[in-house]
């Protein structure tokens, strides 16, 4: 039994720590947030992916230790750091990676492994991690420890790609901590893909997310581009996707939100331009597209509002959905947050549905939370749907709102329907 130490239980530690629970090692979950770290020994979830009822089971069988104190990473076989890597002023912030380091290295034992899930930069491992580890220990990388890098690529509510079933990929500085790596996560999940060095899985990491958020701003730019010409991009994309090979659809949205598309290709673009002092130009024109989505948005709505005779300043707008991402109750960096606060800030008074995104002061200093009942939908004089949760009865939009800007193209046709 091997012990595992996760530090950093969000939405990738807080899987990967139940899993390897139910794997059969002796897991403690160490965070630094410690109501988090109660809600957990409660036996209470607040990632999606995690029920409360699996959780429980591991704490019941004693294969899984919340804990917000340091000393309780002593021994450990594997760590595993998850911690948050957010934009600091546009910059990477590598602190959070920085202080889960020097916490883990105080209890570095030779013989021991430790691995960097959050994503970052190439080079995040080696040049940053491994000598905190070395001067926090004492010990030498290689000789004395393993060290490597795994990307997550968890992708909350997905219920076909899991933790379990999507292929992981492993790397270390040497081959023994290749071997060592790969050995954990072979025992929790279904296959592991080697490469050969961290900085190879931290940049496979960036192309994967790199990818999405310059193919979302591509559609993006089209779908505006095709509603002056007026053409359905919708159902050119559908018929696109009939080519068995050589494409892969992408749908437009309000914008992107989350931590991967967002953040992460800054990261990557950072990275260029520190090392080689040039301009990652498809990672920029994709966050100024992307960007200004929500926008775009606004635009299109003080357009239909104003074909009736209305302003935005005054009109009662009703947003559905507030998560960047449907079926779950993620609000970070959502497009829906600029959209409110764009028409607030307009003068319209902005109500909002969300039955996944708990109430949170960044959203709700700007919009009023609401059901979706009938008579909020027919009581607004527009209607924006923003995520199409699966909770929402589309339907009953399309026939009740008196208008209705469909982001996700869910609500069918009618004449009080527009798709973005
Ligand atoms: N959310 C996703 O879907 C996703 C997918 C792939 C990769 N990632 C990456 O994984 C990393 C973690 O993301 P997340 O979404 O789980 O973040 P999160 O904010 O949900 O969770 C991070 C947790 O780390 C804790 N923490 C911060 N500093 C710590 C420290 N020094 N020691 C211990 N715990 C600490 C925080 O309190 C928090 O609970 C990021 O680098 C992110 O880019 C996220």
């Amino acid at each position: 039994m091997t012990r595992v130490v996760i530090a950093g239980l969000g939405y990738v530690g807080l899987p990967l720590g139940i899993r390897a629970a139910q794997a059969g090692h002796q897991v403690v979950g160490y965070d630094v947030d410690a109501t988090r770290v109660s809600l957990l020994a409660a036996g209470e979830s607040y990632v999606e992916d995690v029920s409360s009822e699996d959780l429980q089971h591991t704490l019941a069988a004693g294969t899984f230790r919340p804990s917000a104190e340091p000393e309780s990473c002593a021994g450990f076989d594997v760590a595993v750091i998850a911690a948050p890597t957010p934009l600091r002023d546009g910059l990477p912030d590598l602190s959070y990676i920085e202080s889960a380091g020097r916490t883990l290295a105080r209890y570095l034992r030779p013989g021991a492994t430790v691995i960097l899930e959050s994503t970052s930069y190439p080079g995040t491992t080696q040049e940053h991690l491994l000598p905190l580890l070395e001067e926090g220990s004492g010990l030498v990388a290689g000789t004395d420890f393993r060290l490597g890098y795994s990307p997550e690529r968890i992708d909350p509510g997905n219920q076909t790609w899991t933790l379990t079933t999507t292929p992981k990929i492993v790397s270390g500085i040497d081959g023994a901590s290749l071997e060592a790596v790969q050995a954990f996560y072979d025992s929790i999940v279904e296959r592991t893909v080697a490469v050969s060095s961290p900085r190879e899985a931290e940049l496979a990491k960036l192309i994967e997310n790199t990818f999405r958020h310059v193919n979302i701003a591509l559609i993006n730019e089209l779908a505006i581009f095709a509603h002056e010409l007026g053409i359905d991009v919708w159902e050119a994309v559908d018929a696109a996707s009939s080519k068995p090979f050589g494409f892969m659809p992408f749908t437009p949205g309000p914008g992107v939100g989350g931590h991967c598309l967002p953040i992460d290709p800054s990261y990557l673009s950072w990275h260029v331009e520190r090392a080689l002092g040039q301009n990652f130009r498809f990672v920029e024109l994709a966050n100024d597209i992307n960007n200004h989505m929500p926008d775009y948005v606004v635009r299109r709505l003080m357009l239909a509002l104003n074909r009736r005779g209305l302003a935005v300043n005054g009109s009662r707008i009703l947003l559905l959905g507030l998560a960047y991402k449907k079926n779950t109750g993620d609000a970070r960096e959502s497009p829906a947050v600029r959209v409110a606060d764009l028409l607030k800030r307009m003068g319209a008074e902005v109500r909002a549905a969300d039955p996944h995104v708990v109430e949170t002061t960044a959203v709700d200093t700007v919009v009023t939370r609401v059901s979706l009942t009938a008579g909020e939908l027919s009581s607004a004089d527009a209607v924006v749907l923003l995520t199409d949760h699966a909770a929402f009865d589309f339907g009953e939009i399309s026939k009740r709102a008196r208008y209705a800007l469909d982001c996700r193209r869910v609500l069918g046709a009618g004449d009080n329907v527009e798709t973005l």
